[in-house]
């Protein structure tokens, strides 16, 4: 598991995050809480979280099929349930900041999977890879987890290639029906480590991307599935 060492940039990180953050917000949330929640969770996360999301984990083949995509960064990957989406061929790099749920990942790469897959440990917010890596990024229920994802679709964009594409599953604020749980869990941001009001806007209007597809997905739209191109 070498590749899941801290890389200098996640040590300057984490020891940045100690200095005290004296404009921290009801509802954001820090790396060091986001690690710390993760941390917890690796143990159950399959079993819990992980499997009540497995279906929508499906999109991924059609959309690497249909792009023609190699070149694969999958941001915030997790334990990894994902990676046996991926086809032969592929050449997948998985990224998480919590070395928990990447140890995880590892023992089902060490059990072996069609894809080509390397794991880092690692910050999605400062990428250690250079300009124009990837052909397809993938982040599912990432973006309403990681404290600044402008800053994380900076990045992706400066590593996605001319071309590529940006798959994002994920929550997104104002659900019919569900508005009154979303306000409840506000609070609770940094010891859930999930942003529960995350307007769809944050993602589909940055500006370095153009959206392509913005779908609500069965049953009620709890989850939407975005697909994003590099603007020209
Ligand atoms: C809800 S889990 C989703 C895991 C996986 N994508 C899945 O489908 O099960 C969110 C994951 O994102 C990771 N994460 C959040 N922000 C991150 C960041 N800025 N860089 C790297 N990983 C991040 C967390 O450590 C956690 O493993």
């Amino acid at each position: 598991m070498s590749n899941i060492e801290p890389t200098a940039t996640v040590r300057t990180a984490i020891s940045n995050e100690t200095q005290p953050n004296t404009t921290h917000q009801e509802g954001e949330l820090n790396k060091s809480a986001v690690r710390e929640v993760y941390r917890r969770l690796a143990p159950l996360y399959d079993a819990t979280f992980g499997i009540l999301v497995s279906r929508y984990r499906g999109h991924v083949r059609p959309l690497v099929q249909s792009t023609d995509a190699h070149d694969v960064l999958e941001v915030g990957v997790g334990t990894g349930m994902s990676l046996h989406h991926y086809p032969k061929g592929t050449r997948v790099t998985g990224l998480d900041m919590c070395p928990e749920m990447l140890g995880k990942a590892q023992s089902r790469v060490d059990k072996g999977l069609d894809a080509e897959v390397e794991l880092h440990l690692g910050d999605g917010e400062r990428l250690d890879f250079p300009d124009h890596s990837f052909d397809l990024v993938v982040m599912m229920f990432v973006v309403s987890v990681t404290p600044d994802p402008v800053a994380l679709l900076d990045e992706v964009a400066r590593v996605l290639r001319p071309g590529g594409r940006v798959l994002i599953i994920n929550h997104f604020a104002g659900v019919t029906g569900i508005g009154w749980a979303e306000r409840l869990l506000v609070p609770l941001a940094d010891r859930i480590g999930f942003r529960s009001r995350l307007p769809i806007s944050t993602i589909i209007s940055h500006h370095r991307f153009v959206p392509e597809t913005v779908k609500p997905l069965w049953p009620i739209g709890f989850f939407n599935l975005i697909t994003l191109q590099p603007r020209k």
